[in-house]
C-alpha cells in the first residue's frame, strides 16, 4: 500500500451481528446475508468465505459475475441470483449450481430449455415494490405450470418490502404494503414452502413487534425467511428499534502533508472556503475517486487525533482537506507525522462518525455511503479470524 488509505474491515464485528440474528432467530427457515455489491463495499469473496465458517448456507448476489466471483474462488454455499436471467444466463447459473429467484414466464421458459436435469428455484412475487416478480393474480397459473415439473423444482416464494422502515405501520404505504403482505401468505399456501421476504427493516421491526408481545401482525402471519443486508453490516435503519449491531467498516487515510494558511486565503478548487484566522490544513489523499462524495464539500467532518474536524473546500478526485487549526493548536506538527484520519467509522480511541451521519449531508442513503467506497480502496481484514480471509481466499 503506497497510498495509506483504506477500508477497515472488522471481521469480529460482522461475526457479532450474524451472531445477533441467529440467537434471535434460531428456528428462521432461511438466513441468507445479502452480499451483492461486492458485499455493500466490504470485499464479497473474503466475506463469503468468512460467514461461511459462521455456519451461513445462503449467500444472496445481483448479479450472475458475482455469483461467478464467488464460486470462482471456492465459495460453496447456496448461492441466490436475484436479478433474473436470459438463456445464456440461465446455463451459468446451472453451471455453476447457483439458485435463480425467477421472476418472469421467459424464465421458467430458458430454465425448461436448458435444464438437463431438475433445477431448484425461489419464485418471487410482486407485494407493491413494482420492480420484478410475478402478480399474486398469476399464483394459481405458476402453480399448475410447475407443481410436479419434470425440470423446474420450487423450493421457496419470495417477496420484499418497498416501506421495510415502517412495516409496523398502519398508515399510508405501510397498510398498502400490510394488505399485500397478508395477500401474499394467502396465495403462497397451496405451495406448502417456505417463503422469506425480510430485510434488515423488516427483521428490524419484527424484533420491535415481538418485544411488544404484538400477535396480529402481517409480519408474524408466517416465519418469513431472513435476508438482511445493511444490518450485518452494522447499521440499523429504523429509528426507535433497539438492536446491538457493530459497524464493520471504516474508512481510514493518513495525512499527506500539513499547509499553513493566512488568515484571508482559500483551500481546493473554486477557493470555496476561506480561512478566518491563520490556519492549519491537513491534506488527505482520499477523495470523490474513491466513494468520499463531493457533495460533502464544506459540509462534513472527520475525526483527526480523536477530534472531530470540519472538512474544508471542495473536496478533489484524490484529496480532501481539514481544518485542524484547533486540533493542533500548540503543539508541533512533527507528532502529527502519519497522523491517521478516520473518514467515518471507528477510530483507535473509540470514538465513532457513522456513515449515517454522512449520508445524512449527502443527500444520500447509508446503504450507497458503504457501497460507494471505490476500487482503488484497499480493504484491510481485521480481527481473530483475519488469518483465514487473507489466507483462504482459494480459487476452484
Ligand atoms: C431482494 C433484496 N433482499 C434483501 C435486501 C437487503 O436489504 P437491506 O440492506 O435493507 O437489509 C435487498 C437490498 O437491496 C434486496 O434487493
Amino acid at each position: 500500500m503506497y497510498r495509506r488509505t483504506f477500508a477497515e474491515i472488522n471481521l469480529d464485528h460482522l461475526a457479532h451481528n450474524i451472531r445477533v440474528l441467529q440467537t434471535s432467530f434460531p428456528d428462521a427457515p432461511f438466513l441468507c446475508p445479502m452480499v451483492k455489491a461486492n458485499a455493500y463495499g466490504h470485499g464479497d469473496v473474503q466475506l463469503a468465505r468468512f460467514l461461511e465458517t459462521l455456519g451461513i448456507k445462503h449467500l444472496g448476489v445481483c448479479l450472475i459475475e458475482e455469483g461467478l466471483l464467488l464460486r470462482h474462488f471456492g465459495v460453496k454455499a447456496e448461492i441466490l441470483v436475484f436479478r433474473g436471467f436470459d438463456r445464456e444466463g440461465a446455463e451459468k447459473i446451472i453451471q455453476y449450481r447457483m439458485t435463480p429467484v425467477v421472476t418472469t414466464w421467459e424464465q421458467i421458459d430458458h430454465l425448461e430449455e436448458v435444464a438437463k436435469s431438475p433445477v431448484n428455484i425461489h419464485l418471487k412475487f410482486d407485494t407493491g415494490m413494482n420492480r420484478l416478480g410475478f402478480r399474486p393474480e398469476e399464483a394459481q397459473k405458476l402453480y399448475e405450470r410447475l407443481w410436479q415439473n419434470k425440470k423446474i423444482r420450487v423450493k421457496a416464494l419470495v417477496t420484499h418490502l418497498y416501506n421495510g422502515e415502517d412495516a409496523i405501520s398502519d398508515q399510508g404505504n405501510s397498510a398498502d404494503q400490510l394488505r399485500r403482505l397478508h395477500q401474499a401468505s394467502e396465495i403462497f399456501k397451496p405451495f406448502e414452502i417456505f417463503s422469506h421476504a425480510l430485510n434488515s427493516a423488516g427483521i428490524l421491526n419484527l424484533l420491535k413487534l415481538r418485544k411488544e408481545h404484538k400477535a396480529e401482525h402481517p409480519l408474524l402471519l408466517q416465519n418469513w425467511g431472513l435476508r438482511p443486508g445493511l444490518m450485518i453490516y452494522g447499521y440499523n435503519p429504523v429509528p426507535g428499534v433497539n438492536c446491538d449491531l457493530k459497524p464493520v467498516m471504516s474508512l481510514k487515510s493518513v495525512v499527506n502533508t500539513f499547509r499553513h494558511l493566512k488568515a484571508g486565503e482559500t483551500v481546493s478548487y473554486g477557493g470555496t472556503w476561506k480561512a478566518k484566522q491563520d490556519s492549519v490544513i491537513a491534506v488527505v489523499p482520499i477523495g470523490y475517486a474513491d466513494g468520499y462524495h463531493r457533495i460533502l464539500s464544506n459540509q462534513s467532518h472527520a475525526l483527526f487525533n480523536g477530534v472531530r474536524v470540519p472538512l474544508v473546500g471542495n473536496i478533489c478526485m484524490d484529496y480532501l482537506m481539514l481544518d485542524v487549526t484547533e486540533a493542533v493548536r500548540g503543539k508541533d506538527l512533527v507528532q502529527y507525522k502519519d497522523q491517521e484520519v478516520v473518514l467515518f467509522g471507528q477510530d483507535s480511541f473509540g470514538n465513532f462518525l457513522s456513515p449515517e451521519e454522512l449520508a445524512g449531508k449527502a443527500k444520500s442513503i447509508t446503504w450507497e455511503m458503504l457501497t460507494s467506497v471505490g476500487e482503488r480502496v484497499p480493504r484491510v481484514y481485521t480481527g481473530a479470524d483475519a488469518s483465514f480471509v487473507i489466507e483462504n481466499v482459494g480459487g476452484e
